[in-house]
């Protein structure tokens, strides 16, 4: 026995997207991530239409993998509102925070996510103002606060246009690479971390996983 164990992470994608029968890029982007063996994939809009979440049930998921995705459209530069509901009952005091709220310490948050503006317009002087690492600083804070390693957001933007403009194939190509290097564990998460965004780490990903 050599003693040395390959690590496989467990990769969980909790996808929201409230009106699936006119997405374009999420659910295609979901569906391809269910072909993905051994990645636990959950419609939060389908598991509780009516925002009804079952707290035990998805703290339990969290303790059972070592990766979190938070899959979703930029809505009003922030979540679709089952995913803020999802973390306002589920990040619970005693389990997430709080001085014995440890559960998540050491694992890893993740956002993919589409946004209808074009990436110019999320930079200063454009129209958005803001970069969207910015945007997303209240689930990047709430990473840190619950000791979860955050990492750089994975996004195509000019969402609509995508599949038009040929965008949309190679984005779900180097998701489905990503995800399968997050479950190997072969990339350095603290080099990660001081990325802006993910599409950054196109050749490393391809790399690791070729
Ligand atoms: C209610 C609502 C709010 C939106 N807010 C934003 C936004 O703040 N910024 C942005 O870039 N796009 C925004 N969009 C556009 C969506 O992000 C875009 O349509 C989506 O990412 C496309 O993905 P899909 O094809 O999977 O639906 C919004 C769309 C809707 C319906």
């Amino acid at each position: 026995m050599s003693g040395f164990t390959m690590k496989n992470n467990k990769v969980l994608i909790l996808f929201a997207h409230p009106a699936q029968s006119r997405s374009e890029v999420n659910l295609p982007l979901f569906r391809a991530s269910q072909r993905i063996k051994g990645v636990t994939c959950v419609d939060l809009y389908a598991e509780y239409p009516r925002f009804r979440i079952d707290i035990k049930r998805e703290q339990q998921r969290l303790l059972d993998h070592d990766v979190v995705i938070f899959m979703f459209p930029l809505f009003w530069y922030s979540t679709p509102s089952i995913l803020k509901e999802w973390q306002d009952l589920v990040l619970e005091y005693g389990f997430a925070y709080g001085s014995e709220g440890n559960a998540l310490h050491g694992k890893t948050l993740m956002c993919a996510i589409s946004a209808g503006g074009a990436q110019e317009a999320y930079q200063r002087g454009g129209i958005n103002h803001y970069h969207i690492d910015e945007l997303l600083t209240p689930i990047e804070r709430t990473a840190a606060l619950i000791g979860m390693n955050y990492l750089p957001p994975y996004v195509l933007f000019h969402a609509r246009t995508a599949a038009d403009e040929q965008r949309l194939t190679p984005h779900i190509e180097q998701w489905q690479s990503i995800v399968s290097t997050l479950q190997s564990n072969e990339l350095d998460c603290n080099a990660l971390k001081a990325l802006p965004m993910f599409q950054e780490l196109q050749n490393i990903a391809k790399g690791v996983t070729q």
